[in-house]
């Protein structure tokens, strides 16, 4: 039985953080004493941002809530699960079409490491639809994605943008 105090790991690439990341991490925040946000890279995806920039952007957007720490890692999730000795982490659940690939990842990072649990939040409904891919797509066709993300995070994008043209 474990007896200590239980940290959460919320794992991902949060390129870049949405207001339904920040949902799910407040929410993680109210159930687990310590709430790790651990961003990677996602080999199966190009970034927008470095991570070093996508790090000062989470920890920004997490500065108000007491509990949390954001970090980073490279190489497998429950290697990084060992370094900081937990055991559990936190995905957000947002509809059916998430489930396939949560699902997989959930029972292959068990199969990597036995005692893994993997523990789903729903963000709230109006967010339900908001990913980072739609973010970065709306923000480089020129589009309003004002409402989708942090304030922070908007400037930060809106910067990017300029640089770019
Ligand atoms: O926000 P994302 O991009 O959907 O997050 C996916 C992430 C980063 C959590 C996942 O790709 C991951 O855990 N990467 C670390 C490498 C790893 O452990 N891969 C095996 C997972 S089954």
């Amino acid at each position: 039985m474990k007896t200590k105090e239980i940290i959460a790991v919320y794992p991902g690439s949060f390129d870049p953080p949405t207001k339904g990341h920040l949902d799910i991490i407040s929410r993680a925040a109210k159930i687990f004493p310590k709430v790790v946000v651990a961003i990677t890279h996602n080999y199966n995806k190009k970034h927008m941002f470095t991570l070093e920039e996508r790090l000062s952007m989470m920890e920004e957007s997490v500065s108000e809530i007491k509990n949390v720490e954001v970090s980073s890692f490279s190489g497998l999730l429950v290697d990084y699960l060992d370094k900081i000795d937990s055991f559990c982490i936190v995905r957000g659940l947002r509809a059916l079409s998430d489930f396939e690939y949560e699902f997989q990842m959930a029972l292959m990072n068990r199969k990597l490491k036995k005692d893994v649990e993997t523990i789903f939040l729903m963000p709230e409904q109006e967010y339900t639809f908001l990913s980072s891919s739609m973010v970065r797509e709306i923000a480089s066709l020129g589009g309003n994605f004002k409402n989708f993300v942090p304030n922070n995070v908007y400037k930060k994008i809106k910067d990017k943008r300029k640089l770019n043209v």
